[in-house]
């Protein structure tokens, strides 16, 4: 499995059997018994976002689950029907135009293609093919991403920009702090990168995983998923899974690391993981925003001067996603590194 042919190199073999590479110990695959089946992460509309209540919806939301959908979010749906067709576009793109984006090869190191999460510290490999993408400006984009997705992708980020503002503002008024100002907006959003994922079709999904359990790094990651479903989430403090079924024309928000460390603990980042399945390929494309490297992050003094004691220590945002990169993906305990 090299960069250029990827896992859908693998899945295009039509292998009736999942190859052993692939196959997951039972306890990182998704365990169908702790799937609650009536349990749903809220859906919130954000015709109007300026009531009150959709305020405390949303506050409750990244309280109680760490995850919510939205919808009338305002980013039109040919933007985003574009970002699915271009992700698509992407991947069935032949194995030499795939490789130049590979960490050898690609012409920026902004700009990789990876197969599995962490191949080198991976016991079994991820499910899945991603195009990771960190913003620096459009120039550079434009030089430097794929031309079958950059304008689409670079569209996306912007008319998504404002959006990611008023949820953000939203989330720290909830904690007392009016407004998303000039020293706050760094390490809210002062940085993004978005991945485009691929889940091949799949032999035997329930042996493999897409994605292994994670929570995000970010501040907050807003997430297109397609019509296939497969993402599940961990009720907050328990060992059960909620599945994120996908809802037409939504966006889902998830609070990351960053948040849930800045809230000093009241917004949660919550594991979440994908389960690909075995008879339609799926794509996902997260938008995440981000804390600059260069920022130290911790909860907000506004908090601590209102007499919370700290759960977090001040950390370098670098040092923080070093950090997330260099092991395998397990669970949450990356956050435990701000501890
Ligand atoms: C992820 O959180 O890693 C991907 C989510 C998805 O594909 O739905
Ligand atoms: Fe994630």
């Amino acid at each position: 499995v090299d960069e250029g042919h990827g896992v859908k190199g693998v899945s295009d073999l039509k292998l009736k059997t999942l190859p052993e590479l692939f196959i997951q110990p039972v306890e990182r695959r998704l365990d169908v018994t702790k799937v609650l089946q009536d349990e749903l992460i809220p859906v919130i509309d954000l015709s109007n976002y300026e009531d009150p209540e959709v305020m405390k919806s949303i506050c409750y939301a990244a309280e109680k689950w760490g995850f919510f959908q939205i919808v009338n979010h305002g980013i039109p749906l040919n933007i985003i029907d574009g970002v699915k067709d271009a992700t698509h576009k992407f991947f069935e793109l032949s194995t030499d135009e795939k490789k130049k984006y590979s960490s050898q090869n690609s012409p920026s190191k902004n700009v990789t293609i990876l197969t599995s999460f962490n191949p080198e510290v991976d016991k079994a490999y991820e499910w899945k093919d991603h195009l990771s993408c960190f913003y620096v400006s459009d120039e550079e984009a434009l030089e430097f991403w794929p031309s079958v997705c950059k304008y689409q992708l670079l569209e996306y980020l912007k008319t998504s920009d404002s959006l990611i503002k008023r949820l953000l503002e939203l989330l720290i008024k909830g904690l007392g702090i009016p407004k998303i100002n000039e020293k706050n907006k760094p390490i809210l959003m002062g940085a993004k990168s978005i991945n485009l994922n691929y889940y091949p079709i799949c032999p035997n999904p329930e042996l493999s995983i897409g994605a292994s359990s994670h929570s995000d790094v970010s501040t907050l990651t807003v997430l297109l998923q397609d019509h296939n479903g497969g993402l599940y989430v961990r009720k907050l403090d328990s060992d059960n899974w909620i599945h994120v079924p996908p809802v037409k024309e939504a966006l889902t928000i998830n609070i990351g690391d960053a948040l849930q460390i800045m809230s000093n603990g009241r917004y949660k980042s919550v594991e979440h993981k994908v389960v690909a399945n075995g008879y339609e390929n799926r794509i996902s494309v997260p938008i995440f925003v981000n804390p600059r490297p260069t920022d130290v992050i911790g909860p907000f003094s506004e908090l601590i001067n209102n007499g919370e004691k700290a759960l977090y220590k001040q950390v370098l945002y670098s040092d923080y996603m070093k950090h997330f990169f260099k092991k395998s993906t397990n669970g949450k305990e990356t956050v435990d590194f701000a501890k």
